[in-house]
């Protein structure tokens, strides 16, 4: 068993990651500045999995902060999910998604080298296909140009890290390119908490239906897909962390340097209205919703080709669209204000 520091750690997909981790017996070191996350998450994370885990709350660009963890662990492997990741609030800040996601990173890596810690699985994004590419994407596809200061900041780290593991063979890396995660784990008690206005359909479907919204606004009708709402590649959140167990697992029996992409999707696409009519289904809660104007930069369609994650990872998906609808509404039910 290994020793992974997990950046970003305490957020969503995080929690879920160290969970799956400690529950692989793992031992984690999370590090997070706590700027979109609560501890309450780590809180509850080891009393699922009846194990403890060490926090820093540290920016990871405060080099020497980080640094000291480093010297004070003896880190195998880390898993970046730390930076900013509203696509809209990109077009308005985006030095703070430069700042964030690039210069984070690039800290990272150097205090990784300092270290001498080689292993690294970084959260990227299918927005880094751009809207060039066609669908089902594909990791043979080029990396795109994607419209967001958001998105480009996911391609720009993909293309770093891909030049540092040709730089320095030592390096073993996967770019790991989410689809639409969604749900939480199946005990309820950690799940998506957004400060806010939720920018996303599934929190926002799931606010609706304990009636902190009113009604979702569905943006667009009128998209060349089967019923007019845009599709998507929904994965949940718990087989996205296994996805991460499985690349370390990878990365591990790599004698080689690399630095690979990898999409983690179902590769099946569902519609807005499949969502919802999927959460009204297995919730048994109605949701009020109305047709809005397509909202600016949404692709009509996009979803994985998964293939390469399936054989070269080993990786299975396995959660059903019933699983992801009855755990959002779990979580979001037993933690109405989320943490
Ligand atoms: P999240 O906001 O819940 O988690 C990110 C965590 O990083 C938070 O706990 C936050 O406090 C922490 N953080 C941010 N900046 C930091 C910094 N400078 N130093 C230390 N900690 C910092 O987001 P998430 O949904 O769990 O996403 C995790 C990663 O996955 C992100 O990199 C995101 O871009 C990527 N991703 C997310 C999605 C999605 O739909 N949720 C899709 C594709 C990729
Ligand atoms: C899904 C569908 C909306 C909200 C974003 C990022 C992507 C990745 C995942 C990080 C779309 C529709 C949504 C609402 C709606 N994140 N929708 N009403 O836009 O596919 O992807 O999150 O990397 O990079 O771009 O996800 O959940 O926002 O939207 O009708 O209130 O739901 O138009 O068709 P998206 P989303």
């Amino acid at each position: 068993m290994a020793k992974i520091l997990v950046t970003g750690g305490a957020g969503y997909i995080g929690s879920h990651t160290v969970l799956a981790l400690l529950n692989k017996g793992h031992q984690v070191v999370v590090v997070d500045n706590l700027f979109n996350a609560s501890y309450e998450s780590l809180v509850r994370v080891q009393k699922l999995a009846n194990k403890s885990l060490t926090f820093a709350e540290v920016d990871i660009r405060d080099k020497a902060a980080l640094s000291q963890v480093f010297a004070q662990e003896s880190v195998d492997a880390v898993i970046h999910f730390a930076g900013l990741k509203a696509v809209g609030e990109s077009v308005q800040k985006p030095l703070a998604y430069y700042q964030n996601n690039v210069e984070g990173t690039l800290t990272l890596v150097e205090v990784m080298k300092q270290h001498q810690c080689y292993h690294l699985v970084f959260s990227s994004s299918a927005t880094v296909y751009g809207e060039a590419n066609q669908p089902p994407y594909i990791e043979t596809q080029p990396l795109g140009n994607p419209t967001s200061p958001y998105g480009k900041t996911k391609a720009m780290v993909e293309q770093i890290l891909m030049d540092v593991a040709a730089s320095d063979q030592r390096f073993k890396i996967t770019n790991l390119r989410y689809f639409n995660p969604i749900g939480a784990d199946i005990s309820g008690d950690i799940g998506e908490d957004p400060n806010g206005i939720p920018n996303n359909l599934m929190p926002f479907v799931a606010q609706v239906a304990v009636g902190k919204r009113e009604k979702l606004a569905i943006f667009g009708d009128d998209y060349p897909t089967k019923d007019g709402t845009c599709l998507r590649d929904y994965i949940h959140v718990s087989d996205l962390a296994q996805g991460h167990v499985d690349a370390l697992n990878w990365l591990f029996n790599q004698q080689e340097g690399c630095c690979e992409a990898f999409n983690l999707g179902t590769g099946d696409p569902l519609s807005v209205l499949d969502i919802v009519r999927g959460f009204e289904q297995y919730s048994e809660q109605k949701i009020a919703f109305e047709i809005a104007p397509r909202r600016s930069g949404d692709l009509p369609a996009f979803w994985a080709d998964s293939d390469k994650a399936r054989s070269q990872l080993q990786w299975t998906p396995v959660k059903t669209l019933q699983d992801m609808m009855v755990d959002t509404w779990r979580w979001q039910s037993k933690n109405p204000n989320g943490y």
